[in-house]
């Protein structure tokens, strides 16, 4: 049983796959051939954002969408954002090492931006001077995340959903997770910044929540 959920996100049992034509293999994930096409399996347990999705997120349809992601990584995560159609999608890392692999994604799909940076310093970068994105979404472990988002999103979000994921430990490892969350909670809302929903990821990711917002 195949169920489309939007465009090039599907369901395949209880398992969801992003589609695409040109059989790209990007890290250890299960590929389906299909007639025309293959279905690339999004496993929760390689993605904040496919965890988040089996726990009730629904995705903004990103066809033809900009995308701001903060912690792009080796491009687990941006590779099926690109299955999806993204107008663009830039990703930021602050590492070298990981945004080498990430340079050899962005050869293979022409939506697919690298961004050596610091998140926390994006305010300086002039290529991001007066864009706006319809998407950011955030993945960075480190203990200034939430200030580090709130502050992007005010700079770059256009009004919609956004999402980040918070990794509790790295913010404070000497606090109980939840304690973390409404403290983190708290500060957007003296942001201003509307908390849509917060998913508990468990069990895909131990001491993560996935705080999605409103602007
Ligand atoms: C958990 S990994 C992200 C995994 C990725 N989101 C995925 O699903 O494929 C966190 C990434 O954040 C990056 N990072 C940490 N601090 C950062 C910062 N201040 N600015 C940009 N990237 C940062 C790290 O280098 C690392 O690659």
């Amino acid at each position: 049983m195949v169920i489309i959920m939007n465009q090039n996100l599907v369901y395949v049992k209880d398992r969801l796959y992003t589609k695409c034509s040109d059989k790209l293999q990007w890290y250890d994930e299960v590929i389906i051939k299909q007639d025309n096409y293959y279905l690339r399996e999004w496993s929760p347990f390689s993605s904040k954002i496919s965890a988040a999705i089996k726990k009730g997120f629904i995705l903004p349809d990103l066809q033809n969408k900009d995308v701001l992601y903060l912690g792009s990584s080796t491009g687990t995560t941006v590779s099926h954002l690109s299955d999806l159609e993204a107008k663009s999608i830039i990703g930021v890392d602050i590492s070298s090492f990981t945004m080498l692999p990430f340079l050899e994604l962005s050869k293979k799909r022409d939506n697919v931006f690298p961004l050596l940076f610091d998140a926390g310093h994006l305010e300086d970068c002039d290529l991001l001077k007066g864009q706006k994105f319809d998407f950011v979404f955030q993945d960075i472990a480190q203990k200034n995340m939430v200030e580090t988002f709130i502050d992007l999103i005010k700079l770059f979000a256009k009004p919609g959903t956004h999402a980040i994921a918070l990794k509790t430990n790295s913010i404070d490892s000497t606090k109980q997770p939840k304690q973390v969350l409404d403290i983190s909670v708290r500060k957007f809302q003296e942001a201003k910044i509307r908390v849509e929903k917060v998913l508990d990821l468990n069990p895909f990711e131990k001491n993560h929540y996935f705080i999605i917002v409103k602007v």
